[in-house]
């Protein structure tokens, strides 16, 4: 049975329309949640975790290995929903589109400064200009093509750069949070007129951006979140904002990151998991009852592999499952829209 939920946002509201988005049955907040996007599945490897039934996988990873969908559907006994993962406030040049679309003499001008030391070949993109959106849009449009049944368009949230006066690296666009709303809420409208090939609407998903989840809920299937409970600065968190989506049968997946989850190893994982206070820290009441929460390794070699330890229903030093990844096929050749 189809799950039908009706949406509204601000631009349907101007129209006076509705859109129906029609959502897979096993997306729902208790679904078993794992995200890969270190490097490309190991499509020769068995399935872990087997009962995963949301993956969210690197869209360029997809589109180089379009096997990567046929694996996950066909390795869980259980329908799987696939989300695939783009950095959409950036362009990265490993992205199939960089060269051949971003950096061109026409486009060019709509790749701003460098994320940083971090990230030094991500560029924030004008998404002021609507030819840039549009340039976004594309990449939801080959996740369909592929195969995926929802997207997870990373960094909505160039606002909160171009506002900490501590932040050296601004986006160089001056963004503001109503800039960034307009831009996630251009992708959903955009998302949810496509239809997937197992015939449910394109999911579109908020990534973190907390202060704009009042906004953009009612318009948005799901969200991501990292580092909600703020483990590693000790801070207030911001989880609080997103139970507005559980409330309203929207799962939220939530990556936390504790330190002591890496294994001696650079991006290897700790087979007992997390230490006794990180793993309390991070699977504590707070929202993890309402969320499906992760452990992952936050940096470097092992940031977000396929290590991950799974709160839900376990205790300290168990619930680590680490899925396989083949690097060798990261660079492949791009499927690109017909
Ligand atoms: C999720 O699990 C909780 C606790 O087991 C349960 O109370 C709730 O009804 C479940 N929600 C859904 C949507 O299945
Ligand atoms: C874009 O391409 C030009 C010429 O091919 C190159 O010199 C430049 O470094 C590229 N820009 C970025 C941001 O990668
Ligand atoms: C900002 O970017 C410059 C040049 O890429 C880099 O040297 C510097 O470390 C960056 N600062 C931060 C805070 O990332
Ligand atoms: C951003 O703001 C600064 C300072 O007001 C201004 O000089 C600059 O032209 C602005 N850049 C853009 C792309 O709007």
């Amino acid at each position: 049975m189809k799950t039908t939920r009706f949406i509204t946002s601000t631009l349907f509201l101007i129209s006076s329309t509705f859109a129906q988005v029609n959502v897979p049955p096993e997306f729902d907040p208790n679904a078993t949640f794992q995200i890969t996007i270190q490097h490309t599945l190991d499509i020769t490897a068995p399935l872990q975790p087997a009962d995963a039934t949301v993956w969210d996988v690197d869209l360029y990873h997809v589109a180089r290995n379009p096997g990567v969908i046929e694996y996950l559907r066909s390795r869980n006994s259980n329908p799987v929903t696939i989300i695939c993962y783009f950095n959409a406030g950036l362009v990265q040049h490993s992205d199939c589109d960089f060269d051949t679309v971003w950096n061109t003499t026409e486009n060019r001008h709509l790749l701003g400064n460098g994320w940083g030391e971090e990230f030094p070949d991500e560029f924030w993109i004008n998404i002021k200009d609507q030819k840039a959106r549009d340039l976004i849009k594309t990449r939801i449009a080959l996740a369909a093509h592929l195969g995926c049944d929802g997207v997870d368009p990373d960094n909505i949230d160039g606002y909160g750069v171009d506002s900490d006066p501590d932040e050296e690296n601004k986006t160089g666009w001056n963004l503001t949070e109503d800039d960034d709303e307009r831009f996630i809420l251009d992708l959903a409208t955009y998302a949810h007129t496509l239809t997937t090939k197992r015939g449910f609407t394109m999911l579109i998903g908020q990534k973190n951006a907390p202060e704009l989840a009042e906004r953009v809920e009612a318009s948005l299937d799901f969200a991501v979140l990292e580092d909600c409970k703020e483990l590693r600065d000790g801070g207030e968190g911001f989880c609080n904002e997103y139970t507005r989506y559980v409330e309203k049968g929207k799962p939220v997946f939530s990556i936390e990151y504790p330190r002591t989850l890496e294994g001696t190893r650079a991006g290897s994982c700790r087979t007992t998991g997390a230490s006794q206070a990180e793993y309390t820290a991070a699977c504590d009441e707070r929202g993890n009852d309402l969320f499906s929460t992760v452990l992952k390794i936050k940096e470097g070699e092992g940031e977000l592999n396929g290590c991950t330890q799974y709160c839900s229903g376990n205790e300290v030093g168990t619930g680590v499952v680490v899925t396989a990844e083949d690097s060798t096929l990261d660079g492949g050749e791009c499927v690109t829209l017909p």
